[in-house]
């Protein structure tokens, strides 16, 4: 069609996410002929700014954070040409009024309509002033052409993002509000949906008659960092598991929807979510293990005790692991447990998906012990592979469990985009199908209610403690058996084979 400029508002200029992912994933859409020739970078944020200097600073977030490391200086100077920063009080109504008179200016200046995007990367508090003030003064109103894009956290339990919800629906048609998981914009998590739906030959198996278990783990070498502020409010129940681990498992368990279409794709989505079992009060503290990390090593390197990390409180009961059984309610899936693990600072980083397969109900090879598993590993490694018995090369009949492998490194010469590219590229085309639509949210917050209403309940109760650099507290272990003696670990697979 034809090609629209794009005007494109950051909210939030300053802060990591800009510095970290946005600028970085704009940059690469531009080198790579993404953008549209003709748009603009509105950064907007509350300090006074140098322009040359905040240009210099995101140049700097670029060339640490980019997939293709440093910046070309030249392709570089092009692109920050198009960046404009602007000073603005997020409360004020002339951040608005100018705002808007730049972005009328420049759809002016090209004689045409943009897309106008407006990326809310500031604080939770801030969502709502921003998305009034858009809506009142007429920036962001035309259903076709404008885009709001709203980050995580999406309200901290369930009334408050319907609360969130209502309001943004009101200023919004549902179409215009795009809100992130950056885990759907991941190249290995978008392949599940291409793996499972364009493959026949693994659709038959994809259920409770062959399927034993299910693990999804999202493992992180980091810890908190500087987020402890945000962090010690919100734990790992919020932070991961209500949005990137529930939506992992919806794509692994979700039906096929009719066609590869938003609305259709997100449908099959929420019907997964309402059909998660919900969490009885009383099995909360059973089927969900909680802990934090005390003081330990990750890498050599020492790392201190959570309770000891910046802005967060030394009497803390916030939780930087969640280990959690689940089971979804319908044909598919009945009796089939699913297990849920998240936690910072363990040995390495490792987001890993394991199906495993049931046991043969009538073995001939007394040594045939290894059940067939399915590993969808989404990072740092991308690759699937299939583990499966095979005759030792003898004169005996052995067996032992080897796998057949697929890794992008060899089957591709293709660059992986970053998660923020894929979704950014997406607003720009006004597609919908990798964001969060409002009930799916709400569906999300549901499942978890229960475990945060206990925990209210019982602040300290089973809160495990784990030494940073370990795989998190062995009741989380212990909540696998039967299924499993461990987690599975890409690192140690030799050693989980066994
Ligand atoms: C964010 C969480 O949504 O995802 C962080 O707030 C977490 O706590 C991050 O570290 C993990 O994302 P990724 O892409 O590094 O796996």
């Amino acid at each position: 069609g034809k090609i629209v400029p794009a005007a494109i508002t950051i909210f939030g200029a300053k802060g990591d996410l800009t510095k970290r992912k946005l600028i970085p994933a704009l940059y690469n859409l531009y080198t790579d002929k993404h953008l549209p020739p003709v748009f603009t970078i509105y950064c907007v944020d509350f300090l006074e700014e140098d322009e040359a200097a905040f240009k210099q600073d995101l140049l700097a977030g670029v060339n640490e954070f980019s997939r293709n490391g440093k910046a070309n200086d030249e392709e570089w100077n092009e692109f920050a040409k198009n960046i404009v920063y602007l000073q603005g009080d997020f409360v004020k109504a002339e951040t608005y009024t100018g705002l808007k008179a730049r972005l009328d200016a420049f759809e002016k200046k090209q004689k045409q309509n943009a897309i106008r995007i407006f990326y809310f990367a500031v604080a939770p508090r801030f969502i709502e002033i921003i998305a009034e003030a858009l809506s009142k003064h007429n920036v962001c109103n035309r259903d076709e052409l404008d885009r709001i894009v709203v980050e995580k956290p999406f309200g901290t339990d369930l009334d408050t993002a319907k609360k969130l919800n209502r309001f943004l629906g009101k200023r919004f048609s549902e179409k215009q509000i795009y809100r992130i998981d950056h885990y759907l914009g991941k190249e290995a998590v978008q392949n599940i949906m291409a793996f499972r739906f364009a493959n026949y030959v693994f659709e038959p198996l994809w259920n409770k008659q062959y399927i034993d278990h299910i693990q999804i783990s999202v493992a992180e070498e980091v810890g908190v960092g500087k987020r402890g502020g945000y962090y010690d409010g919100s734990g790992a129940l919020r932070d991961m598991i209500q949005n990137h681990l529930l939506q992992l498992l919806c794509i692994i368990a979700m039906e096929p929807p009719k066609f590869y279409k938003s609305e259709l794709i997100r449908d099959a989505k929420v019907k997964v979510l309402k059909s998660i079992r919900p969490f009885m009060p009383a099995q909360v503290l059973k089927s969900v293990i909680r802990g934090q990390y005390t003081a330990g090593n990750v890498h050599g390197t020492p790392r201190v005790p959570y309770r000891k990390e910046e802005h967060v409180l030394s009497t803390s009961n916030t939780e930087t692991f969640v280990a959690a059984k689940l089971f979804i309610d319908n044909e598919r899936w009945k009796g089939v447990p699913f297990f849920l693990r998240t936690g910072k600072s363990m040995p390495v980083q490792s987001s890993v998906i394991v199906v495993q397969f049931k046991d043969s109900p009538h073995k001939i090879f007394k040594d045939d012990l290894t059940p067939n598993r399915l590993i969808i590993s989404i990072q740092p490694e991308l690759e699937i592979s299939l583990l499966f018995e095979s005759k030792v090369p003898g004169l005996k009949m052995k067996l032992k469990p080897v796998e057949m492998d697929f890794t992008y490194q060899e089957s591709y010469t293709e660059t992986i985009p970053e998660a923020y590219e894929a979704l950014l590229l997406d607003v720009l085309d006004g597609n919908t199908t990798l964001f969060m639509r409002a009930d799916q949210v709400e569906a999300a917050w549901k499942v978890v209610m229960p475990i945060l209403d206990t925990w209210k309940k019982y602040p300290a109760k089973e809160l495990h403690l784990y030494k940073a650099g370990t795989w998190g507290p062995t009741a989380a272990t212990a909540l696998l058996k039967p299924y499993a003696k461990d987690w599975f670990r890409l690192s140690a697979r030799e050693e989980s084979i066994k």
